[in-house]
């Protein structure tokens, strides 16, 4: 038998090229993310419970980078998430959530918790626009059973359907009010435009949006049971993206899926894996695919490699599908063991396009769960999506749950539960990671990471390379 050499990032290192770049700033970090969708960032947020849903997705969108929803959620409640990152930077909120002003304050105040909004327009029972009630009108209302209609704001500044944006600040400014909703003649609702969604494009002006200028979103699906309902409620929530998300997607399971999915909806833009070689991404390539994600067991949670003794070292698992996605045109993710930026840049050089990442954006403001302190230190928890805890938390069958009536000595986990330090926000790690990666592509003589792919060379090292590589002889404070 053949053995196979397998290298990872700490394998190697990308040789110095001569550069005439005087400032990483000139360096240029956009690329595919699939077929059809560009970033301007090549960082994606994983699809685990304990990374994205909406607060981490804006995030990133806001970068330039995506976020995948995770799919350990009810249909609604992962739909939700989409719509509310669509919601969270259009210059226009195409449909705002309405309250008819014969409901009571208690109605309002459940309803806009419930959306996590500030305001709400009211409306008469013809729906046409009668007043708009925020949270200033309901601060201090204490009797709560009053109608909408008695404490609302009455005499609104509208605007007419076609304003700019610029117009639209000019009214704003004008009368110093944050929210200028769009009215026809006959009096219905057009849509919305708020002060703080005109500053957020203002201030994030290499945000990824789709078409209609709202930040661009991923969601996640399996390849059991609901998956095309899901498919469906996702894409009319307004996903750009899905992921079919399978530990194992060189299987007979992830291309089926595929080929469903893109019967069912064939503009659907659809990503799928996890797999390791030139032939897992063939076959998905095949089966319709506008993006491979590779990555078996190189995940910082994953214990696949433990459990059942596959995998591929990441490098290597990205070298292999290059030269396969090259030709049919389909750009590679490379998911999973990114812990610094060095490697980021270094899956990047090797041929993938963009990269996703788990812990290193875990234990942020941004990513879900709470901060727990233990020993005085500040952490979250960090799971794998096939770790024990994960799968009782789950709420669908579908999405492999099991409950504490089984045998748990049946499930085999192929992922851990982990903490991991407090973070602070994710923008400022998505910062140290796009400049890092920008001085590697400076390093390899290279205006943008296309140019990195084809300057790159790997040079692999010893163990004494690797320990001289890392800070040594000293204390690092
Ligand atoms: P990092 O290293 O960025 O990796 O934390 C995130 C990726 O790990 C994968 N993942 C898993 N792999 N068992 C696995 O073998 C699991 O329980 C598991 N959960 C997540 C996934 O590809 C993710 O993007």
């Amino acid at each position: 038998m053949e053995f196979k050499e397998g290298l990872t990032f700490d394998d190697v290192l990308l040789v110095p090229k001569y550069s005439d770049i005087t400032s990483r700033s000139q360096t240029n970090l956009s690329t595919k993310l699939s077929r059809n969708i560009s970033l301007n960032i090549p960082f994606i947020s994983a699809n685990m419970d304990t990374v994205t849903e909406s607060a981490m997705a804006v995030v990133m969108a806001r970068a330039g980078g995506i976020g995948i929803i995770h799919r350990f959620l009810t249909i609604q409640e992962q739909a939700n998430e989409v719509l509310k990152v669509k919601r969270s930077g259009s210059v226009i909120i195409e449909n705002p959530y309405t309250i008819n002003q014969d409901k009571t304050v208690q109605d309002a105040l459940d309803y806009a918790e419930e959306k996590e909004v500030s305001g709400l327009l009211v409306v008469d029972s013809d729906s046409k626009f009668t007043g708009i009630v925020t949270d200033r009108d309901l601060l201090f209302e204490t009797n709560t059973s009053h109608l909408i209609k008695e404490v609302m704001t009455k005499d609104v500044v509208t605007a007419k359907p076609g304003t700019s944006t610029e117009e639209a600040k000019e009214i704003l400014h004008k009368h110093r009010i944050e929210k200028l909703p769009i009215v026809d003649e006959s009096g219905s609702i057009n849509g919305l435009i708020t002060s703080k969604d005109i500053t957020n494009i203002e201030d994030y002006p290499s945000a990824s949006k789709d078409k209609k200028g709202r930040p661009l979103v991923g969601a996640a699906v399996g390849v059991k049971g609901d998956f095309l309902e899901r498919t469906e409620g996702l894409l009319d929530a307004g996903a750009d993206v899905l992921v079919v998300d399978i530990a194992h997607g060189h299987s007979e399971n992830a291309i089926n899926t595929v080929r469903n999915i893109k019967k069912a909806f064939p503009d659907c833009e659809l990503i799928a894996g996890n797999i390791a070689t030139a032939k897992g991404a063939e076959d998905l390539i095949k089966a319709g695919v506008d993006a491979v994600k590779v990555g078996v067991g190189s995940g910082s949670i994953c214990i696949t490699r433990v459990i059942t003794g596959s995998g591929v070292p990441q490098l290597t698992a990205v070298l292999d599908c290059t030269k396969i996605c090259n030709d049919h045109g389909i750009p590679i993710i490379s998911d999973g063991g990114t812990r610094t930026s060095g490697d980021a840049t270094k899956a990047l050089a090797a041929g993938a396009s963009s990269v996703m990442i788990g812990s290193m954006l875990g234990g942020t403001d941004e990513s879900p769960g709470t901060v727990l302190t233990k020993n005085g230190k500040r952490f979250k928890v960090y799971r794998g999506m096939a770790s024990l805890g994960a799968s009782l938390g789950r709420k669908s069958k579908d999405a492999g749950s099991i409950s504490f009536d089984e045998d748990l000595n049946d499930y085999v986990a192929e992922g851990v539960e982990a903490m991991v330090p407090y973070k602070g926000t994710v923008t400022d790690i998505l910062k140290q990671l796009t400049g890092g990666v920008r001085s590697g592509l400076s390093y390899c003589g290279a205006n943008n990471i296309s140019q990195m792919q084809d300057n790159a060379e790997f040079i692999k090292m010893s163990r004494a390379g690797f320990a001289e590589s890392q800070p040594h002889d000293v204390s690092v404070m």
